[in-house]
């Protein structure tokens, strides 16, 4: 029997069918069990279900709003049991992350703050929007999941959020999916891929960082707005085994120490520089840090720019311009939700804007194109689009700053 339903029938048996109401008090019997949800995700040890588990169908959502707090409670717990071997011991209820919150601000961190913890002790629950402490992270609940064959990534679910509808994409930088190019010798014009680095701009808790890692990539520079994220992303690298420093940011976004300090202590087994804040000075910090690095010998050209945010990831588009390597271009891999009878029309709209930038500062270009790789239907209607556009400089023009 699937676990989810062996567990809510398990509850109606020992605690409503054989106490107060008996069976036959409960109308549509069979048809209450044969419609019970099936549907559910577990990322290890949080059994996640899906919004509508206690609402549909019908004769379940009305037996489920009869239910006191105290039987809740036993239907979660005889739940959670029927997981057990999976090793599930907590539970929460999921929910689409919002683009707003509940004050009409922009959630920016995509903060899951939908999640209802239903069973089992998630520490304590903190305002997102606070800064967490070492203390607030050790007694937070941290899940991990492993992905594109070996690959983990840890979380706590209630301050980051967690898709598990990008595998295709991370697949891809992986090289294991559809085309990606400028991650192989033939794309890099004979450059080894061990020698370029990578910007993502919206790192979170590493979801492309990783695979990027993995393909072997020199280093990658993350910026990352949520604390929690970034703490996820500490830990998946540790778990990974990849060398990761943080550089905390203030609220301007700019580098709360010294340049030169920094760049001492970044060795060649630093994979993962993740700056902790907003990305908008990026462009600046890399190109501050970039002069440093080259001096000790220790600076790989920037080659791809990721740029994560949905529905749009256009406040960086032109930010991706000043970080690419300014010899021998690259990528800019630019994430959009769009209308499915507009996916071609908006890589036109890309490629237009981005010229658009190079026309301003009087800097010839060549932007194309490559690929379009459709991610996952994000909602009716709306899909999650990734445009590869590959940029090269005119010599004669630039540098773009
Ligand atoms: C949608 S999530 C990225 C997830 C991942 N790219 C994916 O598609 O699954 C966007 C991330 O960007 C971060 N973020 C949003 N605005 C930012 C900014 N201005 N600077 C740095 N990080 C930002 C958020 O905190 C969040 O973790």
């Amino acid at each position: 029997m699937n676990p989810l339903v062996e567990g809510i029938h398990r509850f109606l048996q020992n605690h409503i069918l054989s106490t107060k109401i008996s069976q036959s008090n409960i109308s549509h019997h069979d048809t209450l069990i044969d419609g019970l949800p099936k549907r559910y995700t577990i990322y290890k040890p949080l059994l996640l279900l899906p919004v509508n588990v206690f609402t549909s169908p019908q004769p379940w959502a009305e037996l489920y709003s009869s239910l006191d707090n105290s039987q809740r409670q036993l239907l979660y717990e005889s739940i959670a049991a029927s997981f057990s071997k999976s090793g599930v011991t907590h539970v929460a209820l999921n929910a689409p992350i919002a683009v707003m919150n509940s004050v009409g601000t922009e959630n920016r961190m995509r903060s899951p703050v939908g999640l209802v913890p239903l069973h089992g002790d998630f520490g304590p629950i903190l305002d997102p929007d606070s800064t967490p402490d070492d203390r607030d992270f050790k007694e937070a609940l941290w899940v991990q999941t492993v992905q594109n064959g070996g690959i983990v990534q840890c979380w706590a679910p209630l301050y980051t959020m967690f898709s598990r509808g990008n595998i295709t994409e991370k697949a891809r930088i992986l090289g294991q999916g559809n085309r990606f190019a400028g991650l192989d010798e033939s794309s890099l014009n004979g450059q080894d891929v061990g020698e370029i680095s990578v910007v993502d701009l919206y790192a979170g808790i590493g979801y492309f960082v990783f695979s990027y890692l993995k393909r072997g990539v020199k280093r990658v520079w993350g910026w990352e707005l949520n604390a929690w994220s970034v703490e996820g992303l500490r830990r998946g690298c540790l778990q990974n085994g990849w060398r990761c420093k943080v550089v905390p940011l203030n609220a301007q976004g700019e580098l709360k120490g010294g340049y030169e300090d920094m760049v001492n202590e970044i060795t060649d087994d630093d994979r993962i520089i993740i700056f902790h804040g907003d990305n908008r000075l990026a462009a600046q910090i890399l190109g501050n840090i970039q002069p440093l690095l080259e001096e000790k010998g220790s600076w790989a050209a920037i080659r791809h720019v990721n740029q994560g945010l949905l529905p749009t990831s256009q406040p960086t588009w032109e930010t991706s311009l000043r970080i690419l390597d300014r010899d021998a271009g690259g990528w800019a891999h630019v994430h959009e939700n769009v209308d499915v009878n507009e996916i071609d029309m908006k890589s036109a709209e890309i490629v237009q804007e981005y010229e658009r930038f190079g026309y301003m500062k009087a800097v010839n270009m060549t932007i194309a194109c490559d690929y379009v790789e459709r991610v996952k239907t994000y909602a009716p209607g709306v899909m999650h689009c990734v445009y590869d556009i590959h940029v090269e400089f005119d010599k004669q023009t630039w540098p773009y700053k």
